[in-house]
């Protein structure tokens, strides 16, 4: 698939993955587009849906998010204007591949320092033009986009497996499960002791009396971090699977399979995650 091809591959396939610790599937949300991966169009389709014709926006994000280059491509698509304001000043276009994608989109970049980002975040991502887009593409329309994973599966499974940074996709898919649903939920946290995230997730999770694991010790060192083998662990399945997994999120969730013994059937969201 060419990353200028529409629409994408949706509902994602859910594919057997031959595994002798439990009977593992997994969905391949990676496959819904090569940019627009994973979790970042179901955050997005309902952002787009919303906005009115070339209306400008403005979005948020590290040098190293993953949901710049993924709004930076569906504004140019859909024919929005739009501006990524990114955390550090030292920075510019040429800094990484990921800066460097983003501005041959048409994204206009605007580098601000690590405290005003922080104020930013704290206000709200208030104080500029065109529409705004939370940090990561969350809001509403995240929550919503991201309960689709869970309306796509045809059978409860009986653990369901992903990754979290900010914990958006798991709460989406938590509000779209209904109360007392069986299915338990693993979260891999790619943040080391995310407890403001683990709180709510938790929280959402008891309300709806659906069993919840938070993961927070298969984090190799916190987000940004790996070892030499949590790679080579992720170049095996890849070489056997044909499946990319990126370290931040998806390596994560793979390795915390391998170490866990799970019974019934298990599926594995894989949120995507592009490498520039
Ligand atoms: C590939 C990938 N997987 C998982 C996540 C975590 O998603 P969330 O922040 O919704 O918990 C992200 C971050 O958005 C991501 O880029």
């Amino acid at each position: 698939m060419k990353s200028d091809q529409f629409p994408f591959m949706l509902p994602s396939p859910l594919e057997k993955l031959n595994f002798e610790g439990c009977d593992l599937w997994i969905k391949r949300d990676d496959l819904i587009h090569p940019v627009v991966s994973g979790n970042k169009w179901r955050k997005l389709q309902g952002f787009f849906q919303m906005l009115g014709t070339k209306e400008p926006i403005t979005t948020f994000g590290g040098a190293f998010s993953n949901h710049l280059p993924a709004a930076a491509f569906a504004a140019k698509y859909f024919g929005h204007p739009i501006m990524g304001v990114v955390r550090g000043e030292e920075l510019d276009a040429t800094s990484n591949g990921l800066l460097a994608y983003c501005h041959s989109q048409g994204m206009i970049l605007e580098f601000i320092s690590r405290s005003a980002y922080r104020s930013l975040r704290k206000q709200g991502w208030i104080g500029y033009e065109g529409r705004l887009l939370p940090e990561g593409g969350a809001g509403l329309h995240a929550l919503e986009g991201c309960g689709e994973i869970w309306k796509e599966l045809v059978h409860d499974p009986d653990h369901l497996v992903l990754a979290s940074g900010t914990g958006t996709t798991v709460l989406g898919i938590l509000a779209a499960m209904p109360y007392l649903c069986k299915t338990r939920i693993h979260v891999i946290s790619a943040v080391k002791g995310a407890l403001k995230e683990r709180a709510k997730v938790e929280q959402q999770a008891s309300l709806k009396q659906i069993v919840l694991h938070w993961e927070d010790e298969v984090h190799f060192g916190g987000f940004g971090k790996w070892s030499p083998a949590l790679i080579e662990n992720a170049e095996m399945f890849e070489q056997a699977t044909g499946i990319p997994l990126e370290p931040n999120y998806n390596a994560k969730v793979w390795a915390y399979l391998q170490r866990t013994n799970l019974e019934g059937k298990v599926v594995w969201i894989h949120t995507g995650g592009v490498r520039f």
